[in-house]
């Protein structure tokens, strides 16, 4: 008998045809609309495999309907969407989507940040809603990039391959993360900092560290406190990592001089959020790893997580490899 898997979001087409020839499939099947919690419920009781997003939270309570879960395959490299103690409890694999998207992800945060130090997104409105008179000196003038210095907080694939865009800017880079990395430091000629130095001597401050319970709300006030007035923050990972109403009342003293946000504590961001009010924060909507060739990547990575698992393999890209321990 085939074993079932449920997919929370319409995904693409040959992906969808690959997994439908294996299994029996129970899909979500919409673009913009996530799945409703009590259809997770329903379905999560149902399956052997599951395909989700960082969209679905897979905590413990929906755990407990998972009666015959063998994996979760998560279409993101963040897994912090999953109780990945309570699945690994119940001996349910949790797999990502690390690799693929490291490159494009970079690009993004490097066109957020050059996007934010030169104000494109408001020197773009600017001439659509006719304000363009004259040229003028020191009209929509923004941040040099070039020689500036970056701060990356969490130096891993995203973060290292951010640094060697920056060398191009012949920016100076320093890093601050769990373990210092000496060969990327010689190999990139990245400098580690403590995170009160990096924040102290950083013109952009660019956050690239997972999610945890160790990096929620990591940055607040008093790291505000520490920087330049001409300091730039910029978000592509998640957004609960920066304390949000710290960042506005910091933004609002000119402690800091603007902040680019791809990630926001609650997604989508509630249009009245004090953030988006203001014309130095340039916002998008969780895009960092969109380029359509990562998309199909990511999901063919996930397919391939799944399928491995469901075979009884050890997938590729898992999150609990302490449940193959012993066994290889
Ligand atoms: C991830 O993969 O975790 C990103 O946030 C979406 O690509």
């Amino acid at each position: 008998m085939k074993q079932s898997i449920f997919i929370t979001r319409k995904i693409p087409d040959h992906v969808l045809n690959q997994l439908q020839e294996k299994y029996n499939v129970a899909i979500w099947d919409h673009e913009e609309i996530p799945v409703p919690r009590d259809i997770l419920e329903e379905k999560i009781s149902e399956v052997d495999g599951l395909f989700c997003l960082l969209t679905d939270s897979i905590d413990s309570e929906l755990l407990q309907k998972a009666h015959k879960l063998k994996v979760i395959s998560n279409l993101a490299v963040g897994f912090n969407n999953i109780d990945v103690k309570a699945s690994t409890e119940k001996g349910i694999i949790v797999t990502n989507t690390p690799g693929v998207l490291t490159e494009t992800t970079a690009d993004l945060t490097f066109a957020l940040l050059m996007a934010t130090a030169r104000r494109i997104p408001e020197a773009s409105d600017y001439l659509r809603e006719g304000n363009w008179s004259t040229w003028s000196p020191m009209l929509l003038t923004g941040q040099d990039i070039h020689h500036a210095t970056l701060g990356i907080i969490g130096l891993g694939r995203i973060g290292e391959a951010l640094a060697k865009r920056a060398k191009g800017f012949e920016m100076n880079v320093l890093y601050h993360n769990r373990n210092r990395k000496p060969e990327i430091e010689e190999q990139i000629g990245l400098q580690y900092a403590s995170l009160e130095n990096l924040l102290k001597e950083s013109d952009f401050v660019c956050i690239l560290a997972p999610y945890t319970n160790e990096t929620k709300n990591m940055i607040r006030k008093e790291h505000f406190h520490l920087m330049k007035p001409t300091s730039i923050l910029i978000n592509t990972a998640r957004g609960g990592i920066v304390n949000e109403t710290d960042l506005y009342d910091s933004l609002i003293e000119g402690e800091i001089w603007a902040a680019g946000l791809d990630v926001f504590e609650q997604e989508p961001v509630p249009l009245d959020h004090p953030l988006l009010t203001l014309p130095n924060v340039v916002t998008l909507p969780h895009i960092g790893s969109a380029s359509i060739n990562t998309r199909l990547k990511m999901a063919e990575v996930a397919m391939s997580n799944l399928m491995s698992a469901l075979d009884g393999e050890k997938p590729k890209y898992i999150v609990n490899a302490e449940l193959f321990l012993g066994g290889e």
